[in-house]
This record gives C-alpha cells, structure tokens and sequence, in this order.
C-alpha cells in the first residue's frame, strides 16, 4: 500500500500543505522553505504528468480535469519563480505567498476530489502500486536534480559570502536582491 499512487501523491499534498504554516510564520527560516516547496512541487507536478495525467486521461476519461490540474501546477510553479526572487522581509512575499497557498489549494482539491477517486476505480490496485513506484522514484530523482542543478536561487547567506570574496562594498547593508544585482554587474 506505500507505494499506491494515490496514498503517495495524497501523502505529497499534505507534506506541502505543513511547509506553508512555517513558511508563513519564521521569516528567517523563509529562503531555505521556499527553494525547499519549489523542489518539491515541482518535482510533485512533473512526476505526476509523467505518471499520473496521462493514466487519468486516457484510463480514467478526466479529460477536463487533468487539463485543470495541469494548468494550475504551472500557474503554481510560475508563482514559486516570482517567490524566490522577492526580498522575504518585503509585504510583496506574503502577497505571493498566499496567492501561491491559494493556488496549491484549488490544485489540491481537484486532483483529491476529482481525478484520485476517478482513478481508483478505473485502474487496478497493482497497477497503482507499479505507477506508484515509478512516481516516487521520479519524484526524489528530480528533487535531487532541481536542488543540485541550482535551479533554486541563492540564499541571501550565499550571496553574501560572494559579496565578501569579492570585495563589493556596501553589503552588509544590501538585501538578497541588491547583492545579486552587485554581483551580476561584477561578473559582467
Ligand atoms: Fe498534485
């Protein structure tokens, strides 16, 4: 049963939903959670368009409702772009913050309500478990891809320890988004 498609991509959901409480409230804590939901979802959505949109479409007959889900992992993931690149101590965070809660939200409840009990009765329970194995493998490969890849932006931290081999006065006093801009325009 661990590794049924559905308890795995249900368990995911609430795995998310629990970052969003710490992510609201620790604003120090607040550049490490968001590279950390973005890793994840995106992972989450691409493992689920590999093995779990086309099993619905073409299996389950959620034509409509997978092209929901889709249409809101991207709208998520473009939300999560805009999120690493805003200043955490700014209004604008928790603004997209809760347009990102909202999305993930609407999300969430499509696949739960709609599409997983859709595809629990149209497919096997054996065949939820080889689909199942295959998400999860997919899933943890491309967290670790999408971490290692650096496609998350640095921490202010990480910039910062740039700033200083590199000499570029005025750090100290310059948030995330000022020290990547001075390191950009030293790098040329
Ligand atoms: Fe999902």
């Amino acid at each position: 049963m661990a590794r049924n498609l559905i308890t795995l991509i249900t368990r995911d959901h609430r795995e998310l939903e629990k970052m969003f409480g710490p992510l609201g409230r620790a604003p120090e804590k607040r550049e490490r959670l968001v590279r950390e939901v973005a890793a994840r979802f995106v992972a989450h959505g691409n493992a689920a368009e590999e093995y779990l949109y086309p099993v619905a479409e073409h299996e389950a007959g959620e034509t409509d409702g997978v092209r929901g889900c889709a249409a809101e992992h991207h709208k998520a993931e473009e939300i999560l772009e805009r999120l690493s690149a805003t200043d955490c101590g700014s209004p604008l965070f928790d603004d997209r913050l809760h347009e990102l809660v909202d999305v993930v939200r609407r999300h969430v409840r499509q696949e739960e309500d709609e599409i997983l009990p859709a595809l629990a009765k149209a497919v096997s329970t054996e065949r939820l478990e080889e689909l199942g194995a295959a998400f999860d493998r997919m899933r943890q490969e491309e967290v670790r891809r999408i971490l290692s890849a650096g496609k998350a932006p640095l921490t202010r931290d990480e910039l910062y320890e740039q700033a200083e081999k590199m000499g570029i006065e005025g750090r100290s006093h310059m948030n995330r988004e000022e020290l990547a801009e001075s390191l950009q325009r030293r790098k040329g």
